[in-house]
């Protein structure tokens, strides 16, 4: 967003027990500038009072649609039309069914479906809930039309239960919030190429070898490139992870078939970022049939697998601007620092892997080095990072190409 004029967030707070951290959301979000009003919920005024919201956001709250006054001073569809975003925070599974649906039976779901601004939902239910077929629909049905889901998180929820359905913490979503009105679009109309996850490669029929990884770093930066306005393709290996809507996913499964589709996918690609956990090696010869356990010991034969990111590195024609990522046990910026020189990269990110760090987890650490630059992303959930890390390849790859003999690095 250009305007010098501070952002203008709507902020609807619906029925959940998460309703209770809205005061310091709405405290980020000045924090940081912004303007808030508030639109409760019948539902959101049992956790927590509209006399509270009024005191932090320094504006009335709104809750009614047939409130005379209120709608005398700025009607709903103004108030719509006065929005630069509107986020629903927390969104209950019931918020969730209703904007799904359509319906305008109260001021907040009627100003969802007046806007013409972005709309993001911040989920917050218990686990089952969350996990339920009914949801799931309507969240896949949301995101088809361009509402951005932020979260949730995963942990310890009100009810006492564990799982995934916690509400992101108010600094996260006001820095995402905020973070997205500012770099909207800045990969507009760029073609983004992403490969995440592992690769398999197989011994037998019914055995592999392959990497520790989720996807979840990969699939969040494929997100976070598509709401920066790119092209995004994205090619996975085999994860458990739902395709991010308005991405083209490509699912392979060894590191020859990713390197084969990232390859077809490239003609055209302005970036490349390499976040796939690729197998260096595969075994030189799959058995035919069932490897049985005849022998003391078993030894494999194993070849190098192609290297992706190498090869792109590589292009003498077409080069994207390409990025690698690094997971390091120890010397992190060291390692990174080879690889970004080695492999001829634009730029690296680094993150320390190990016990407990990083992998099949919900957070994570980034550094970014590229020539003649380094940048802490500091720690945070990966759906944060990948944000950061989007705003500044795209700030990077400006700054590169504007630079004196930018085509000798290969710029596209
Ligand atoms: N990568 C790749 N193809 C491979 C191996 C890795 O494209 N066959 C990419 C990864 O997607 C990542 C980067 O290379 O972006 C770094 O991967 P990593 O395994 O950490 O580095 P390597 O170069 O393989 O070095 P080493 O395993 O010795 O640390």
């Amino acid at each position: 967003m250009n305007s010098p004029r501070p952002a203008r967030i709507l902020l609807g707070v619906t029925g959940g027990i998460a309703a209770y951290k809205t005061p310091d959301l709405v405290r980020r979000l000045r924090e940081r500038g912004a303007e808030v009003q508030v639109v409760m919920t019948r539902g959101a005024t049992n956790f927590i009072t509209p006399l509270t919201l009024q005191a932090v956001s320094g504006r009335p709250v709104r809750s009614g649609l047939w409130d005379e006054s209120a709608e005398g001073a700025m009607s709903h569809i103004e108030l719509a039309r006065w929005a630069d975003a509107v986020l629903v925070a927390p969104a209950t599974a019931d918020f969730l069914a209703r904007l799904s649906c359509g319906n305008a039976d109260d001021l907040l779901t009627t100003l969802c479906l007046a806007t013409e601004v972005p709309i993001l939902v911040a989920p917050a239910m218990n686990r089952a809930m969350w996990a339920h077929a009914a949801t799931r629909a309507n969240v896949a049905l949301l995101e088809s039309r361009g509402v951005a889901v932020l979260g949730p998180a995963a942990g310890e929820q009100a009810c006492g239960e564990t799982g995934e359905g916690r509400m992101l913490e108010p600094a996260e979503l006001a820095e995402l919030l905020l973070g997205r009105l500012r770099r909207e679009r800045s990969l507009a109309g760029l073609k983004v190429v992403i490969s995440a996850g592992p690769t398999r490669e197989r011994i037998d029929p019914v055995r592999f070898i392959s990497n520790r990884s989720s996807g979840k770093m990969g699939y969040a930066v494929a997100a976070a490139a598509r709401d920066a306005g790119a092209r995004v393709v994205l090619v996975s290996g085999p994860v458990a992870l739902p395709a991010p809507a308005g991405v083209e996913c490509i699912g392979v499964e060894s590191a020859e078939q990713m390197y084969a589709a990232v390859h077809a996918a490239l003609p055209g690609a302005d970036i490349y970022i390499g976040t796939a956990a690729v197998a260096d090696y595969r075994p030189a010869a799959v058995a035919t049939q069932k490897i049985k356990k005849t022998a003391e010991n078993l030894r494999i034969d194993l070849v190098r697998a192609p290297d992706i990111l190498g090869s792109i590195a590589a292009l003498r024609d077409g080069r994207p601007f390409v990025v690698g990522f690094a997971a390091e046990t120890e010397k992190l910026e060291e390692h990174a620092r080879q690889k970004l020189l080695g492999k001829r990269l634009d730029m690296i990110v680094a993150n320390q892997v190990g016990d407990g760090l990083a992998f099949d987890c919900e957070d994570n650490s980034l550094l970014v080095l590229w020539n003649g630059g380094r940048e802490d992303l500091g720690a945070g959930s990966k759906p944060l990072l990948a944000e950061r890390l989007i705003g500044l390849i795209a700030s990077v790859r400006g700054a590169v190409r504007r630079a004196p003999g930018a085509a000798a690095s290969g710029e596209a």
